[in-house]
């Protein structure tokens, strides 16, 4: 592919924040010149860098409940060489859906000759092996994995290092386009062929976001990413001294992580978990607060921003569900140490205008999973390698 080279880096202590790169050609052939590197801006990625990379990563698809036909199509698109980890919280009861989504992704698996795993989030073999290796935050009060994307995220993430992987990226179980899900994961092939450090992040863009009103019409910015980038950038701008715009990727649900980074990081509850990724990253590497990874601090943390050529449309869950989002990723802000007091009195005039919470009312904290790293990786995994048979979706 051809993609915009790293044009600008906003730099924040040891992490280094890429300005969005934009792709300028989904392929670049076996044959054309390379340009000298960064020529005009544009960088060329060949095909054998993205197999490579994505040979090394597994592709996990939290899903709820969807509609069977997307599913179908979102595994579709994941190249072949990924490892495809789905992490189901559907419908057991009268209507078995996890046992659909299985049998959906075995015959796909035994078409094309491909790995993949497939887990139920309540599934009480991931919690126990998850209490046995003292993880218990991951864990509700029935002593089952919780609710929600994050903790279905966490498991995925987990089952990508049982499997020996070193990357892990999300897609959603939800879109309409399979052609969309193979340039995402492309994308984090070429994020992550561009980064320094063994800590990088790849988070993804939408070109467009098109919405049914009078027509067909292609969005660019939605509400809620709107005012998730504004106050991330708030928060670095009020840590560097100078105004940024860097981050345009704050609710960015597809994204991709190196299994160094992702296993340092917390993970904050439901739709939170992708503004709390960077505000994590911030807070223990961007140099003002005390951090124990000395080893990151050295090497740095690269995060990559890439705008897709495809349009993104998925399902929508409605107004409410809009507002939930707004209020979680700024919870992430206002209960972060970094967040100064004019700060945070903006994100709770913000949290009004939109009328999310009252006057006087402040946002709870959110529930956050402590990083994997703190667990007993191995126990989990070995406890966890055991069953693994029962997770393919081949059998
Ligand atoms: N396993 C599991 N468990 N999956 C879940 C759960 C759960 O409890 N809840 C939701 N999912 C799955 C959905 O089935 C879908 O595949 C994906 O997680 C995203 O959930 P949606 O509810 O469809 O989220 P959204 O489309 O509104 O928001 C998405 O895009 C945002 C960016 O605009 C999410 O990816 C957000 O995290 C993201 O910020």
């Amino acid at each position: 592919m051809y993609i915009e080279s790293p044009r600008y880096t906003e730099r924040f202590g040891s992490v280094r924040m890429n300005y969005v790169q934009m792709v300028v050609a989904l392929d670049s052939g076996t044959k054309s010149e390379l340009p000298p590197h960064g020529a005009m801006g544009v960088m060329k990625i060949d095909e054998e860098t993205i197999k490579h990379f994505e040979d090394k990563m597994a592709i996990v698809i939290p899903i709820k409940d969807e509609k069977l036909k997307l599913f179908e199509g979102v595994i579709s698109g994941i190249p072949h060489d990924c490892l495809v980890i789905t992490v189901s919280n559907s419908q057991i009861e009268k209507i078995d859906r996890f046992r659909m989504e299985g049998d959906a992704l075995n015959q796909i698996c035994r078409f094309t000759s491909r790995e993949a795993l497939i887990v139920h989030q309540k599934d009480p073999a991931i919690a126990e092996s998850l209490a046995e290796a003292g993880y218990n935050d991951l864990l509700g009060e029935d002593g089952l994995v919780r609710d929600g994307k994050c903790a279905a995220m966490v498991i995925g993430l987990l089952m990508a290092k049982a499997a020996g992987k070193e990357y892990v990226g999300f897609v959603d179980a939800d879109n309409y386009f399979p052609g969309a899900i193979l340039e995402y994961v492309r994308n984090y092939a070429a994020g992550f062929s561009m980064a320094k450090s063994d800590y990088s992040m790849v988070r993804i863009l939408w070109h467009y976001k098109p919405k049914l009103s009078a027509g067909l019409y292609f969005k660019k910015w939605g509400r809620v990413s709107e005012i998730t980038n504004k106050y991330l950038n708030d928060l670095i701008s009020s840590k560097i001294g100078f105004e940024t715009e860097v981050v345009k990727t704050g609710n960015a649900g597809e994204h991709a992580i190196s299994m160094k980074l992702a296993e340092i990081l917390p993970y904050a509850a439901g739709y939170a978990v992708e503004p709390q990724e960077l505000v994590s990253i911030f807070e223990n590497f961007g140099g003002i607060l005390p951090t124990r990874e000395r080893k990151v601090m050295e090497q740095g943390v690269d995060i990559f921003q890439i705008e897709t050529r495809n349009p993104h449309l998925h399902e929508e869950k409605g107004d409410e569900h809009l507002k939930d989002m707004i209020l979680s990723a700024l919870s992430t802000i206002y209960h972060s140490p970094l967040c100064d007091k004019e700060l945070k009195q903006a994100v709770l005039s913000e949290l009004v205008r939109q009328s999310i919470i009252k006057e006087g009312e402040e946002p709870l904290p959110l529930h956050i999973t402590a990083a994997p790293k703190k667990m007993d990786t191995k126990k989990f995994v070995a406890a966890i390698q055991e069953d693994f048979d029962k997770y393919r979706a081949l059998q």
